[in-house]
């Protein structure tokens, strides 16, 4: 990504790991938010210890930040379990993928983020891995070469993707439990937030944890970081507290609106407007006239304003709706012709 976006739900530093790692909760009990997916998850969870066996593999989908590591890490340890943990674009090599099969232990949990950039022959690999707990690897070469089949013990697989619609149906369909997280409500931001000021030993007020709150576009890494920018800025221009005055005036410096849009959502909305007069417009037309990748838009920025209907799908492209044009202060244009929307999540 060109420009650092405060906004973006990417991790960034090494700094800002460490600090998301002490905050991360460790059981479903203190994990915030999520309701549904706590419940069947922890359902899944007593129903495999009291079998005594591993639970069924998981996949976790959802934009960026939502809190999809965290929950492969809580899983593992509501199982009493070791993880180990890779990525789809680390995995290159099949003996990697062998090498990291052959070390799983009775129990375990495999954690793949990014499991939508898995090679396909990574995944033939892995399909029998998933099923029936064993690897086929081929010894030897050209004319020698036989195929050996080696027993693993039984694993967990927890899958992690913000593109749900890259993955392949093969693969789709031999997780037990395919899991969307959602946006966080206002609420369950704010629950992280007070905790995590504690942390930060920063010292706020109600007003400024309900603002930052309601400006972090539902996402908690969002959340957390805005609460740093804020501290700073409470330290340097104030007297170290947390005020509504002070939290407006330190996201107002950040380029941060009141619906928690940033820099990079607004300039999609108003290059769609100005440029694709509200649209339809392809997703790539827009990353090019922006100068954005398309990637970003479409894991980063778009699943927020469509969440917050700034932003419509059509068969034709990207749509701006009337809530975009008001919020850019535009007059608005009813479309002409066909809008129906599209419901297919993937791009
Ligand atoms: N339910 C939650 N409760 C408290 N903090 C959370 C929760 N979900 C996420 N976080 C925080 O947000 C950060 C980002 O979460 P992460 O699991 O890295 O997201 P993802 O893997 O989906 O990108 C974490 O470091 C953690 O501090
Ligand atoms: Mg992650």
């Amino acid at each position: 990504m060109a420009r650092e976006r405060v906004i973006s739900a990417e991790v960034q530093s090494e700094e800002e790991k460490h600090f998301n790692y002490a905050l991360r909760p460790l059981s479903f009990a203190q994990y915030v938010g999520q309701d549904q997916l706590i419940k069947k998850l922890s359902i899944a969870v007593k129903a495999a210890k009291s079998r005594a066996e591993p639970v069924e593999h998981v996949l976790l989908h959802g934009p960026p930040g939502l809190g999809k590591t965290t929950l492969a890490h809580v899983i593992a340890n509501e199982m009493g379990a070791q993880v180990h943990v890779t990525s789809g674009p680390a995995l290159s090599k099949p003996a990697d993928m062998v090498g990291i099969l052959n070390r799983l232990a009775p129990g375990d949990v495999l954690f793949i983020d990014e499991i939508h950039r898995l090679s396909a022959v990574i995944e033939e690999y892995l399909y029998p891995a998933m099923e029936d707990f064993k690897v086929d690897i081929t010894l030897d070469s050209g004319a020698h070469a036989r195929s050996v089949t080696i027993p693993l013990p039984p694993f967990t697989l927890i899958g992690a993707t913000t593109r749900i619609g890259l993955i392949t149906g093969p693969m789709r369909s031999r997780f037990g439990l395919p899991l969307h997280l959602e946006f966080y409500s206002t609420d369950a931001l704010e629950t992280i937030l007070r905790a995590n000021a504690v942390v930060l030993k920063a010292e706020s007020d109600d007003p400024s944890i309900v603002e930052i709150a309601r400006r972090s576009r539902g996402t908690p890494r969002i959340a957390n970081r805005l609460l740093r920018r804020v501290r700073d800025y409470a330290v340097v221009e104030g007297k170290g507290r947390l005020t509504l005055e002070i939290t407006r005036a330190a996201l107002k410096l950040e380029g941060i609106d009141d619906r928690g849009l940033d820099e990079l959502d607004r300039s999609l909305l108003r290059t769609l407007i100005d440029v694709y007069n509200g649209g339809p417009a392809g997703i790539e037309a827009l990353a090019a006239t922006i100068g954005e990748e398309t990637d970003t838009l479409v894991d980063v920025v778009e699943p927020y304003l469509l969440q917050i209907a700034m932003l419509m799908r059509t068969r034709q492209g990207r749509r701006a709706t009337k809530s975009a044009y008001e919020h850019l202060g535009v007059k608005y244009q009813p479309p002409t012709g066909e809008t129906q929307p599209l419901f297919d999540p993937g791009e």
